[in-house]
């Protein structure tokens, strides 16, 4: 057994103390002072591999408006999609070759405009992703830029002579492997390409790249877009000098020497450009979701710019627990409450390892699931999922190198197998291929489709979909959950995270067991003047009696305080 605020004298009075603070503080806003971000819940949907409604193999935006009922029963308030324009897909869509027209291949103007309609009758907005670091070579202010010196968008991009012949500018590797630069031999100089080569990277000290850039917001907001996922901020701008980075010992996957991105990322300027953005954003009460891979809450606070940044920089702090420790996710939840702006958690994305193999130890997999659902749909801010994550969907990489479809898995084989493995199709129903198309799909349907499919889940109210489907409900109707203030306890338990979730004189506990073993948690509630926890959404057999909570293993329980 646990004992839960015993051993504390401090803690004896939290409860009273924390609710009566919370009754009296101007910091719990009501939900009308609340932006509509701040109540949403986001879904990431990878449209190559969602649904394809037309059975060439890669998911499209009729497959995405046929999904539209499930996306909303499922309780989702707005959709961000990944890029769907006009490009060559070398990086499948984030090299962008025209920002303002769609690729046929995810079909066509008429397509979105109807997504957007059907959407919306719904009540769920859609948010696009805008790859503002750098376009495709193949757009065409890069095919001007590159035809000579003299072109008018030659300074749209960053061009610099080498250091000799065969010698680059500087030491600066691109994040996937090789030379950040590379030569072109029209006009005998070099540009600049933190990724693939075929992703040159636009001159943001250039005010009519600025002007145009936010051109693009514009049009697409008259468009009835509510906002974008900005792309890659954090190296919008390089050290004009071009200073060599720090070297450090090591190689890379890509057999490159180890270096600090010390003067291509995370440059002040970012920011000017970030509120130049909110400025149009605000025109049209839309969100600013920023990809910010952050290395401290500094940096992360410097994203929101005193309310002037952007609203919701993604806090990938949280993604870099990847063990079930409570005492890293305590720290990392007071770190990311104590920053300046409203919190935004996300577990997965199309770049990373699924949460269900980075948290799951192969036995527990989907109670691990439903607990790391239970702690993202819970905290204080705005959750965005990724799609598969609502059924459990497993990493499944590619096993044969000739297989991979992600070049960086090709240069980086075997150490880096690429991202196919978290991009492969939606699984729908236990059909040959799980209901996404009728034709070959792009990339393999995992076995694990079979086992954990949408139509499967629906029908057992024991899945993983049923458990983020009542939790969604709570969510959008508990004013605790909502708008409470986080407040931890029973901070030294090595096995549950407990924590309130206050507003005005109500409070939720949750409490979650990240142990392989059953828990019990004396919370005592009496003590603190509450009568009983009343269970409102749990996982396996946990459950209360008196001032007790008993947790399964990996199992949830939260709870509504009754005096
Ligand atoms: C972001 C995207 C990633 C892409 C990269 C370059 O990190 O999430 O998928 O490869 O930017 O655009």
């Amino acid at each position: 057994m646990t004992r839960g605020l015993i051993g504390s004298v401090a803690l004896l009075l939290v409860f009273d103390c924390v609710i009566l603070t919370a009754q009296n503080s101007k910091k719990t806003p009501t939900s009308q002072s609340r932006q509509w971000w701040q109540h949403a819940v986001f879904y990431e949907i990878y449209p190559r591999s969602f649904a394809d409604s037309n059975n060439d193999g890669v998911g499209d935006l009729n497959g995405i408006t046929s999904k539209l009922d499930y996306l909303k029963d499922l309780g989702v308030d707005a959709i961000w999609i990944t890029p769907f324009f006009p490009s060559p897909q070398v990086d499948f869509g984030y090299d962008v070759s025209d920002y303002e027209a769609i690729d046929p291949m995810y079909g066509t103007m008429a397509d979105f405009n109807a997504l957007v309609a059907a959407a919306k009758k719904r009540g769920i907005r859609v948010v696009l992703d805008f790859v503002v670091n750098h376009t495709s070579d193949q757009h065409k202010w890069f095919l001007d830029s590159k035809s000579s010196p003299a072109s008018k968008h030659r300074d749209w991009y960053i061009w610099r002579d080498g250091k000799g012949p065969g010698k680059p500018p500087n030491n600066w590797t691109s994040t996937f492997g090789g030379s950040a630069w590379k030569f072109d031999p029209t006009t005998s100089q070099w540009y600049y390409h933190y990724f693939y080569p075929e992703q040159p990277d636009l001159n943001w000290r250039n005010p009519a790249v600025r002007q145009a850039m936010m051109d693009v917001t514009r049009w697409w907001y008259k468009r009835g877009v509510s906002g974008f996922r900005l792309d890659a901020v954090d190296t919008l701008f390089e050290d004009s000098s071009l200073k060599d980075n720090p070297v450090r010992p090591g190689k890379s996957v890509y057999g490159d020497f180890l270096q600090e991105h010390k003067y291509n990322t995370h440059l002040p300027e970012i920011h000017d450009a970030m509120r130049e953005l909110r400025k149009v954003a605000d025109e049209y009460n839309a969100v600013l979701i920023g990809e910010t891979w952050t290395d401290n809450i500094d940096q992360l606070n410097a994203y929101y710019g005193n309310g002037h940044g952007l609203q919701l920089p993604m806090d990938f702090l949280f993604t870099n627990v990847n063990k079930l420790s409570p005492a890293e996710f305590r720290k990392q939840i007071a770190a990311i409450n104590a920053a300046s702006g409203w919190p935004t958690f996300v577990i997965s994305n199309h770049d990373i390892v699924r949460s269900y193999d980075r948290y799951g130890d192969g036995q527990h997999n989907d109670q691990i699931a439903k607990l790391m659902a239970g702690l993202y749909l819970t905290l204080r801010g705005t959750p965005i999922l990724y799609y598969g994550e609502e059924i459990g969907m497993k990493t499944t990489p590619p096993t044969r190198k000739e297989d991979v479809k992600d070049p960086k898995g090709r240069t980086g084989w075997p150490n880096d197998k690429g991202r196919d493995g978290q991009r492969t199709p939606m699984q729908w129903d236990q059909s040959d291929n799980a209901g996404f198309s009728k034709g070959k799909p792009w990339l393999p349907v995992p076995a694990s489709a079979k086992t954990h499919n949408v139509a499967g889940e629906e029908k057992d109210s024991d899945s993983i979909l049923s458990f983020y489907k009542k939790l969604l409900k709570l969510r959008h109707t508990n004013k605790e959950l909502l708008d409470g203030s986080y407040v931890p306890i029973n901070q030294n338990d090595q096995n549950v995270l407990s924590y309130l979730r206050v507003h005005e004189d109500q409070a939720v506990l949750v409490s979650l067991n990240l142990s392989a073993s059953p828990q019990k948690v004396n919370y005592e509630l009496k003590k603190n003047g509450f009568a009983s926890a009343k269970p409102l959404v749990t996982s396996g057999k946990s459950s209360t009696s008196g001032d007790f909570v008993s947790l399964d293993a990996y199992g949830v329980f939260i709870g509504q305080l009754v005096r």
